[in-house]
């Protein structure tokens, strides 16, 4: 498995410790920065989705202050499903519920601990598919509507 990482300077914080799990689960990390300079969140964003739609990684992790702006600019690449998560639960569901293929965390709200327990549980958990598919599909039939 192959995961993009991206963040801004609000984000970086968090950085470190989540490649550090990714490479210790023998996952092959791409980093796409910053290291920790004053930058544009949507540069760091598109970075990553670049890399998750096009295939060249299987999932991508952006960091920001919130989870927020990174979130919104991933989103705006075809195919991508940026999910902002706060809490275990929501990373359960994000993967379970959601199909996300972007896990979105923010540096000022979250700790380092809490957060890498987040990632691992998003990677951990598997799409849940059924009921959950058909409306995973829908959000895609909104994207091929107004995407070119
Ligand atoms: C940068 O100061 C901050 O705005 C950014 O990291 C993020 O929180 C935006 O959503």
């Amino acid at each position: 498995m192959k995961i993009a990482i991206g963040c801004d300077h609000g984000g970086f914080v968090l950085k470190p410790a989540i490649v550090d799990t990714l490479k210790k689960r023998g996952i092959e990390v791409i980093d796409c920065g910053c290291q920790g300079e004053s930058v544009d969140y949507p540069d760091y964003a598109l970075k990553v989705a670049e890399l998750v739609s096009s295939g060249q990684a299987d999932k991508g992790i952006v960091l920001c202050g919130t989870g927020i702006g990174i979130s919104i600019a991933a989103n705006k690449v075809k195919g991508i499903r940026a999910a902002v998560c706060h809490d275990e639960f929501t990373a359960q569901m994000c993967a379970e519920h959601n199909n996300a293929n972007i896990i979105a965390l923010g540096g000022r709200v979250l700790s380092v601990e809490k957060a890498v327990k987040m990632v691992e549980i998003w990677l951990d958990t598997e799409f849940g598919g059924g009921r959950h598919a058909g409306r995973v599909d829908k959000i895609t039939a909104i994207e091929n509507k107004y995407f070119k």
